[in-house]
């Protein structure tokens, strides 16, 4: 499957919002994603089919000299193919460039595909946030030094 990575545009927060919405059960809203586009320290990617559909995204808060990741999200259907990398590839490098010196993220414990996705682009566990996805649903907190 042929797809790129570029920075989004407003016209993507639509089809962002969409895929939101099929991947997480508290999913952000279309207004929340505006919200993100207007704040300049917010920077996020998105993947397109050769087609230009968006078939994922992600993006990261730069808070002093460390970046959030806030999310990263694939359409059920792109899956395993590369573009969750790629898109973490995007932000990883994009901080670099903004001289960032850390990206951290917090993930559930219990999903197996996204630790997978942060374990190879080298991120590592550095420990658990009790109940941060709900009573006993513990969070593991990962970081990336560059
Ligand atoms: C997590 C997510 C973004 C991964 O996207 P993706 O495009 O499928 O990931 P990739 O194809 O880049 O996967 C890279 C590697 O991660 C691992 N991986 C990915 N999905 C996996 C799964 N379901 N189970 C086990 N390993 C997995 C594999 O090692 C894979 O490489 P391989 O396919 O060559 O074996 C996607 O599953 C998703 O959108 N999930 C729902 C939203 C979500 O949970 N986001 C993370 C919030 S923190």
């Amino acid at each position: 499957m042929e797809y790129a990575v570029h920075p989004y545009e407003i016209e993507d927060l639509q089809h962002i919002a969409d895929i939101e919405k099929e991947c997480f059960a508290h999913p952000w809203s279309y207004d929340s994603f505006c919200m993100e586009y207007a704040d300049k320290k917010k920077h996020y990617y998105v993947a397109k089919s050769a087609e230009g559909k968006v078939i994922g995204y992600g993006g990261f808060a730069h808070v002093e000299d460390e970046a959030h990741i806030m999310n990263i999200a694939v359409t059920e259907k792109a899956r395993r193919k590369g573009v969750g990398s790629a898109v973490l590839k995007a932000l990883i490098d994009c901080a670099r460039s903004l001289g960032i010196k850390a990206m951290t993220l917090e993930v559930d414990d219990s999903n197996a595909a996204a630790i997978a996705v942060y374990e190879k682009a080298g991120f590592e566990c550095s420990g658990l946030r009790p109940h941060y996805y709900g009573w006993d649903k513990p969070a593991r907190i990962y970081w990336l030094r560059f």
